[in-house]
C-alpha cells in the first residue's frame, strides 16, 4: 500500500462522502499520478467541487482514504491541513480577486501576508505574470482587466510558492472559445513544462479535446510552442466522468470519445 500510495499525487480510495441524507460521492476511487490531468466532468451537481473540496481537507470524507503526495490525509486535522495546503494551488471560476487591490497586490497577497519584503514580493509577481503573459497589467485594478485577463491573474496567484498540485474549478465557464483557449494553454504549460499535477474540472468539451489531443513544448529557437499530438497529450492526461455519486468512466480521450455508454455520448453532445 505504501508504495502506490507515496508514488501518487492525489489517491480517492473508496471514498464516501454526504451532505446530510443525500450521498455525493459513493465509493469513488481514482487517482492522480505525478505531472498527470485528470479530467474531472459530469453533470451540474455531481460532486466535482465536493471532490475538490475534499482534496484541500475544507470537507471530511464519511469513509474511505485519501492522500495527497503520499500523505494520508483522511484524518488530518485543520493545522496539519495548512501544510498539506500550502502543496495545493486552487484555480476557481471567477479568479476570485480582491477588487480593492491591484494585480501586484493580489498576486503578492499569500506573500505579503507572510511578511516578505516589497522587493521579493514585486520579483515573484514578476514572475509569476510573465508566466501568464499579463506583465504589464501589474499595476491595474481587477475592474481595469477582461474576464479572461482576470482569470490569468488569478491563476499567477496560484502559483505564488510553486504548488506541485494545482485544482481547477470550472476556469474556463462563461468565457468565450479563443479566451477560454488561453486558459487551456496555461494549464497545459503547468502540465507539460513544470509537471504540475492537477484535478482539471470543466464542463466545457472543448477545454476536454485540446488537453487530450494538444501538448505545449519548447521549440529550437527556445520558444514555447503548442503541438498537436494526441499521444503525447493523453500520457499526461485522464478523463474521470461521475454520475450519481459513482465514476462512470475511467480512461484516455480517444475511449471517451469513442464510448458506446449513451449517457457519455449524449453528454459530449
Ligand atoms: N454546503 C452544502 N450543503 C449541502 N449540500 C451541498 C453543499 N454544497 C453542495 N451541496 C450539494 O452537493 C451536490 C454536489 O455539489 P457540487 O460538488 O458543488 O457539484 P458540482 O461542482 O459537480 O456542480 C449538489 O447537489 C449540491 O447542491
Ligand atoms: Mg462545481
Amino acid at each position: 500500500m505504501s508504495n502506490k500510495n507515496s508514488s501518487n499525487a492525489i489517491i480517492f480510495e473508496n471514498i464516501l462522502f454526504g451532505f446530510g441524507e443525500q450521498i455525493i460521492l459513493n465509493d469513488v476511487s481514482f487517482s492522480v499520478k505525478p505531472g498527470e490531468t485528470i479530467v474531472l466532468m459530469g453533470g451540474s451537481g455531481t460532486g466535482k467541487s465536493t471532490t475538490l473540496k475534499l482534496v484541500l481537507g475544507l470537507l471530511k470524507p464519511e469513509s474511505g482514504h485519501l492522500f495527497v503526495d503520499g500523505e494520508n490525509i483522511t484524518d488530518f486535522t485543520e493545522s496539519k491541513m495548512m501544510a498539506v495546503r500550502k502543496k495545493i494551488g486552487m484555480i476557481f471560476q471567477e479568479g476570485a480577486l480582491f477588487d480593492s487591490l491591484n494585480v501586484f497586490e493580489n498576486v503578492g497577497f499569500r506573500l505579503f501576508e507572510q511578511g516578505a519584503s516589497e522587493n521579493d514580493v514585486e520579483h515573484i509577481v514578476r514572475q509569476m505574470l510573465k508566466f501568464v503573459n499579463l506583465e504589464d497589467a501589474i499595476y491595474k485594478m481587477p475592474s481595469e482587466l477582461s474576464g479572461g485577463m482576470r482569470r490569468r491573474v488569478g491563476i499567477a496567484r496560484a502559483l505564488v510558492g510553486k504548488p506541485k498540485i494545482i485544482l481547477y474549478d470550472e476556469p474556463t465557464a462563461g468565457l468565450d472559445p479563443p479566451t477560454a483557449r488561453t486558459i487551456i494553454e496555461l494549464a497545459m504549460k503547468l502540465r507539460d513544462l513544470e509537471g504540475v499535477s492537477s484535478i482539471f474540472v470543466t464542463h466545457r468539451i472543448q477545454d476536454a479535446q485540446q488537453l487530450a489531443s494538444e501538448y505545449v513544448t519548447i521549440d529550437e529557437k527556445g520558444e514555447i510552442v503548442v503541438r498537436k499530438d494526441e499521444k503525447a497529450a493523453s500520457s499526461r492526461t485522464k478523463f474521470i466522468m461521475l454520475k450519481q455519486g459513482k465514476v462512470i468512466f475511467s480512461g484516455s480521450g480517444r475511449e471517451l470519445w469513442e464510448s458506446p455508454d449513451p449517457y457519455i455520448k449524449n453528454f459530449l453532445l
